[in-house]
């Protein structure tokens, strides 16, 4: 029986091996034990039930600019929302809008819609999904940054291999040298936005681009931290929600029959359940006093919003999928000033893509693979999900003005 400090017996530490693949014993201890916890193995304190964790996101003691230049290799990436607090992160934040807000959203919405479509129909084709993250998540996310960003379906391709390789940033216990890697990546990812954005079509990033509040410099850190904190984990929150949604006949009947608005109920339920990024780092300025304890100036602090989002103070059967549950406060898109600006839009792309697929393949269940978790720490994703799709029962789309169902 291992030992772990801080723990029970038995119990495996969230970021060792057998933690990072399931930390969820370990988080539920904490919680019910030691729900402000300063954990002896990596020097932080883990802050892990639901009032807990929305107090923190909401105290400006806690410093999400400070957690973040923590993480060293970030140092080149250009300021963003992520990396300031206060009125420097207010005035970023007003023109992200521009980029995430819900003009934006409705101006690619239609062409996010037929870009779903298209990830099916050639799902489709193949009929037998190896793994369905990079067979329908990752052309998701790529067709929304895509068509936010006014790329060229041509430039699909080096967006989607630019934001593979900066996403490894998200990893704090990503090894140095593939640390290295995502650093080096991100300058190129920067250099290919910023000479795109010198001509792009009318899009949401063109107007965030001409708008004067922000330097040229702030304008290429939010397109960057778009990148970075968006493709995977959307492209992972499709794997994830599958996981729980494939092995459920009655939860894709229960999809099928949903309007648009329990569709995206649906989606939330599934973020919560496995929550893409499952914590934030924030530093403290000062001595914070949490509704569960007491946390002196200068330490770092995860919001571990993988537990929170399973607090059974809050949500009756916290590890189980109640699709229709509302109220559903959940904490995956963070909360207090720097909550997700793409909240609306993860949940609406997630919930559209998923709808048309349980439509489309009401027969579809999980392939004959073995799925598991993969040991990085963020985002929190599913490796190997294999899908058998079954009978195609066709787009349902009206011949003449080509909506769809759920559309
Ligand atoms: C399933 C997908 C996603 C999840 C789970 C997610 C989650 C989060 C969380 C937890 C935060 C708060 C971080 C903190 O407080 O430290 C955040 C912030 C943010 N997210 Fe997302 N996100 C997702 C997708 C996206 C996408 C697709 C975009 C953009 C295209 C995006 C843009 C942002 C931005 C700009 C912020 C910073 C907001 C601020 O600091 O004011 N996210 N997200």
């Amino acid at each position: 029986m291992t030992t772990t400090p801080g723990l029970p017996a038995g119990i495996a530490h969230p970021f060792s091996p057998a933690g990072r693949i399931d930390p969820y014993p370990a988080y539920d201890w904490l919680r019910a034990h030691a729900p402000v916890h300063r954990d002896p193995m990596s020097g932080m304190w883990l802050v892990t039930s639901h009032a807990d964790c929305v107090a923190l996101l909401k105290d400006p003691a806690f410093s999400a600019a400070a957690g973040q230049r923590e993480r060293a290799r970030d140092d080149d990436l250009p300021v963003s929302m992520l990396t300031t607090d206060g009125a420097d992160h207010a005035r970023l934040r007003a023109p992200g809008a521009l980029l995430l807000g819900p003009a934006a959203l409705a101006s690619v919405e239609d062409a996010v819609a037929a870009d779903a479509d298209a990830v099916l129909d050639r799902a489709a084709r193949a009929g037998t999904l190896d793994d369905a993250v990079e067979q329908l998540g990752v052309p998701l996310a790529t067709a929304v940054l895509g068509r936010l960003f006014g790329l060229g379906e041509d430039d699909w391709g080096t967006l989607a291999q630019l934001a593979r390789a900066v996403s490894v940033n998200l990893d704090p216990l990503a090894p140095p040298p593939v640390a290295r890697l995502g650093r080096a990546a991100m300058g190129e990812l920067t250099r290919f936005l910023d000479a795109h954005a010198e001509q792009a079509p009318p899009s949401p990033l063109a107007r965030l681009a001409a708008d004067p509040r922000l330097t040229r410099q702030e304008m290429l850190g939010v397109l960057g931290l778009a990148v970075v904190g968006g493709w995977q984990p959307l492209a992972e929150s499709i794997g994830n929600a599958l996981y729980w949604l494939l092995p459920r006949p009655d939860a894709r009947a229960a999809l099928r029959s949903a309007d648009a608005e329990g569709a995206l109920t649906a989606m939330d339920e599934l973020l919560r359940l496995e929550a893409p990024i499952p914590f934030t780092a924030r530093v403290t300025l000062r001595e914070a006093t949490l509704p569960g304890g007491t946390i002196p100036a200068g330490q770092r602090v995860l919001a571990v919003l993988a537990a929170a989002n399973r607090d059974p103070a809050v949500f009756t059967d916290p590890a189980e999928p109640v699709f229709d549950r509302t109220p559903n406060p959940h904490l995956a898109f963070g909360g207090g000033p720097h909550f997700c600006l793409a909240a609306r839009l993860v949940r609406q792309a997630g919930a559209l893509l998923l709808t048309r697929l349980v439509h489309r393949f009401p027969d579809a269940n999980p392939g004959s693979s073995t799925p598991s978790w993969a040991p990085t720490l963020i985002p929190r994703r599913i490796t190997g999900l294999s899908v058998e799709l079954g009978a195609d029962a066709g787009t349902g789309r009206c011949p003449v003005t080509g909506a769809g169902v759920g559309a």
